[in-house]
């Protein structure tokens, strides 16, 4: 007789969660999809442009190590009030990207913020409205978030395309430090009330929040 045992994450239950809008699936990043998220990450995405390069390592090597240590540096500093959960997105049965959703002092503010990227095949087709849509449905309908923000270049047409499609407004512009000079950020915002009034929430499944509500000090 063979017994199959389901396997959940009890001491890290973060790693059952899912979360899917129309054909995208969102699941935590694991360490296993490392090497495949350093390999396919898109040069157009942003790293932090103050990371120290180690000595001898050209960019791609240096964006390659960042990819790991952010994913460590996420998970060994999480806390209820301090955290970025970085989910992969599957589409059409492959990892394409992620969606991070991520907040700073959430339990008094109670306002997220989001990043993201997509393998170049899979712009152009709603994936990055699903994708944005879907860590939103679990800010607003399930972790009781008041807003949400985000910021881009203001050249990033698609990005701001993305935040313009789901409601968000201009919520001014600051000028931020790239490394090679300084750049316009275009800051966005969306209130609860307006994801509300859209009714998006209807189109978002959320599973195995339940056991994960604490890491968000739910
Ligand atoms: C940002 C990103 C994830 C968006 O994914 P995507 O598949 O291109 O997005 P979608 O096709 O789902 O939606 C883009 C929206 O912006 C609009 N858009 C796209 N390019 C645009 C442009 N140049 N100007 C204005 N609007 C634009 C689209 O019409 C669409 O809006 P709609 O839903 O109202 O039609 C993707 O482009 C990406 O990975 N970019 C590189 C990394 C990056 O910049 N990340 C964000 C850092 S802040």
């Amino acid at each position: 007789m063979v017994i199959i045992i389901a396997m959940t994450h009890s001491a890290w239950p973060l790693f059952d969660l899912r979360i899917r809008c129309r054909t995208v699936t969102l699941r935590p990043v694991k360490e296993s999809d490392l090497s495949l998220l350093a390999a396919i990450q898109p040069d157009d995405y942003e790293h932090n442009p103050h990371a120290e390069r180690l000595p001898g390592t050209d960019l791609r090597q240096h964006r390659q190590r960042l990819v790991h240590q952010d994913y460590w540096r996420a998970l060994g500093t999480w806390s209820p009030s301090s955290w970025t959960l970085s989910l992969a997105v599957e589409y059409s049965g492959a990892l394409v990207g992620v969606q991070s959703l991520e907040a700073e002092n959430f339990m008094v503010l109670r306002t997220v913020d989001s990043g993201s990227w997509l393998i170049h095949a899979a712009r152009g087709r709603g994936v990055g409205v699903a994708m944005r849509k879907a860590v939103l449905g679990l800010a607003f309908d399930h972790l009781d978030a008041l807003a949400a923000v985000s910021a881009a270049r203001r050249d990033n047409g698609a990005s701001l395309g993305v935040s313009h499609s789901l409601g968000y407004t201009n919520n001014g512009v600051s000028l931020n430090n790239s490394g090679t000079g300084l750049v316009e950020l275009q800051h966005m915002r969306l209130p609860v009330q307006q994801w509300r009034a859209a009714g998006h929430g209807s189109e978002i499944a959320v599973d195995g929040l339940t056991p994960c509500l604490a890491w968000f000090g739910r």
